[in-house]
């Protein structure tokens, strides 16, 4: 067994994440760059030492799991969203059932909210956002920003939902109130049923073939039918009939 090999053993004995379901050389990478910073010789030595530090524990956690996010990202298929899914999904049921998936700091879900208020009032909103990482989900409760995570923001809803508070904005709690966060993994736990809607943006890219097959299948069975995947810009299903997937938009996905 390699020393990765043993790491990955006792990362999931310890904290129940299973690294050997994202893909390898990035991962390796990512945590070989961090253990040497921290002039660890092997993965071995490094499990050994956060096994006994709290806080070094949080640093492997937060560079396994990248929180980069941002409000309205990829801005053209938010559009998208706004104009031709919510329609359709609000001709067929008034009030949505609403998940982010991996949701990191709170942007995404708190687009969705931003995004359909836009249709029906903010009291009919209820979104689910879920992340693997609990102080991604504390910053996404806490919902302060810096600006450069709001470029992407209409300014409209710029001046309705965000106070600015120094250099940084704050979410409006009218749109906090639409949200709640969970922690969830995706590898792991049981998926809710009947969405209308999941988003789930940039975190199949770290995930093997074998993870992001089975996460696909659970989405399609987590959806209704006519009900909508929303994907990354980047992450395109190869072949959607295989889960029952027609395409509605570009990086957004129908259950048949
Ligand atoms: C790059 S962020 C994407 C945030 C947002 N969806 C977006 O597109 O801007 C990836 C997120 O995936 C989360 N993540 C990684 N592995 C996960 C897992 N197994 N289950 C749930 N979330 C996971 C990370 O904690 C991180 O917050």
């Amino acid at each position: 067994m390699t020393d990765y090999e043993q790491f990955v053993g006792s990362i999931k004995r310890k904290t129940s994440i299973d690294l050997a379901l994202y893909k390898e050389a990035q991962m390796k990478r990512r945590l070989t760059s961090l253990y040497e910073k921290k002039g660890f010789k092997s993965f071995i030595e490094f499990f050994n030492a956060l096994d006994r530090d709290r806080e070094l524990l949080d640093e492997f956690l937060d560079r396994m799991t990248i929180n980069v996010s941002e409000f309205y990202r990829n801005g053209k298929r938010w559009e998208v969203l706004q104009n031709k899914v919510f329609p359709r999904l609000l001709q067929q049921n008034k009030k949505l059932k609403i998940w982010s998936a991996a949701c990191s700091t709170g942007e995404e879900p708190y687009s969705l909210a931003m995004t359909l208020s836009n249709h029906v009032p903010l009291s009919q909103i209820s979104i689910t956002a879920t992340d693997l990482d609990e102080n991604a989900i504390a910053k996404a409760k806490a919902g302060i920003y810096p600006e450069r995570s709001l470029a992407e923001v209409p300014k409209d809803i710029q001046a309705k939902y965000f106070d600015k508070e120094g250099s940084f904005y704050k979410v409006k709690d009218e749109i906090k109130r639409t949200v709640s966060f969970k922690k969830h993994n995706l590898l792991k736990d049981t998926y809710d049923q009947n969405y209308d809607l999941i988003v789930c943006r940039n975190v199949m890219i770290y995930f093997t073939e074998e993870a992001k097959d089975q996460i696909y299948d659970n989405f399609s069975k987590s959806l209704r039918s006519g009900g909508v995947l929303f994907v990354g810009s980047t992450e395109q299903i190869f072949n959607p009939s295989r889960y029952q997937f027609d395409i509605e938009d570009t990086f957004f996905y129908r259950k048949m």
